[in-house]
């Protein structure tokens, strides 16, 4: 074998990382010193900016833990800030994208109990007001931002909870309890109206939900939707008793929508146009011990 064959062999035997033994945090022992990540150091399009790398291994700071990312979830506000689509600049000198994701803890900051090294979780937040998120080998984030995934839940499931969930807990829960009333929810079948028929029907309102293609019928029913209505289907003659309606999708021009909202106009919610005090706060984190929910 040519000695730079040979060569090329063993250096793919060898780890990636050059270990240093030595203890971080108050969690394990860790020998590695880099991980892989993807970064951008100036805005615009990924194939522009996108840089693929190795760099230092998060440390947990106080009241944090580190994630051994499975899954980084991509959400459009991710895609939207690369592109600076929101005039504001680099926030950061360095940033590692996306906010939401799900992996393992491997690692604990100070004032964190040790019983959270090993559990599966979700994340949300990560990269949000903060520079480095989840599309890296590791990551790590407050506490408050990590909950446990339920077992059967998977972590790429998990890795897309973030900010879809969050926005969707918002828009069902923001007016108050939606206990016993009717709950529209347009576009039911997407990232956002999936987990609002979800949290809706578990928080026991009767909801009905839209969607524009028969074969979504079937997530929609299966988040929970008491009727599923197609859009085409004189939807403003079947949307009736409505008490609390909400819509998620922000092309407001189409008719089916037009036709959804004006006879839901009495009680017209939408989640954009909110004054923020009525936000309510995120999901509620689970208390050391507790189950996730
Ligand atoms: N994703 C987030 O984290 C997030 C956060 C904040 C706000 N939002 C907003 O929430 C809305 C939904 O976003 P998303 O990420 O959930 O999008 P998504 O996954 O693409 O879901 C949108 C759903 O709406 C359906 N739809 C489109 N036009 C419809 C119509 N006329 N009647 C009934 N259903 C219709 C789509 O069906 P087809 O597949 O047939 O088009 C799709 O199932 C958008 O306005 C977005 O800007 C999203």
């Amino acid at each position: 074998m040519p000695v730079v064959s040979a060569l090329a062999a063993i250096w793919r035997l060898l780890p990636t990382r050059i270990p240093s033994a030595q203890t971080r945090g108050i969690g394990e022992l860790d020998l590695r010193t880099k991980m892989k990540a993807a970064w951008y150091e100036k805005q615009g399009a990924a194939r522009d900016v996108l840089i693929i790398g190795e760099m230092d291994d998060p440390q947990p700071r106080t009241g944090e833990v580190r994630i051994r990312v499975a899954f980084s979830g991509v959400n459009p506000g991710d895609v939207k800030k690369r592109e600076d689509a929101f005039g504001v600049g680099m926030p950061y000198p360095r940033v590692i994208p996306h906010s939401d994701g799900s992996g393992t803890v491997d690692l604990v900051g100070e004032g964190v109990s040790r019983e959270w090294v090993g559990r599966r979780v979700w994340c949300y937040g990560a990269q949000s007001y903060r520079p480095f998120g989840t599309a890296a080998e590791y990551t790590a984030v407050p506490l408050q931002q990590v909950a446990q995934l339920p077992e059967g839940v998977p972590l790429e499931q998990g890795a897309c909870l973030g900010i879809p969930g969050i926005t969707a807990h918002r828009a069902v829960h923001v007016a108050g309890s939606v206990k016993g009333k009717t709950v529209l929810v347009q576009g039911g079948a997407g990232a956002v109206g999936a987990c609002a028929v979800q949290l809706a029907h578990q928080a026991g309102a009767r909801v009905i939900a839209t969607c524009r293609a028969e074969s979504d019928n079937e997530i929609a029913s299966r988040a929970g939707a008491d009727e599923v209505l197609l859009t085409g289907e004189k939807l403003a003659e079947r949307i009736r008793t409505l008490d609390l309606a909400m819509n998620v999708y922000d092309k407001a021009s189409d008719e089916d929508i037009r036709a959804g909202l004006k006879v839901a106009s009495k009680k017209l919610l939408r989640s954009d146009l909110l004054p923020k005090d009525l936000l309510p706060t995120t999901p509620k984190q689970p208390e050391e011990g507790e189950s996730a929910a």
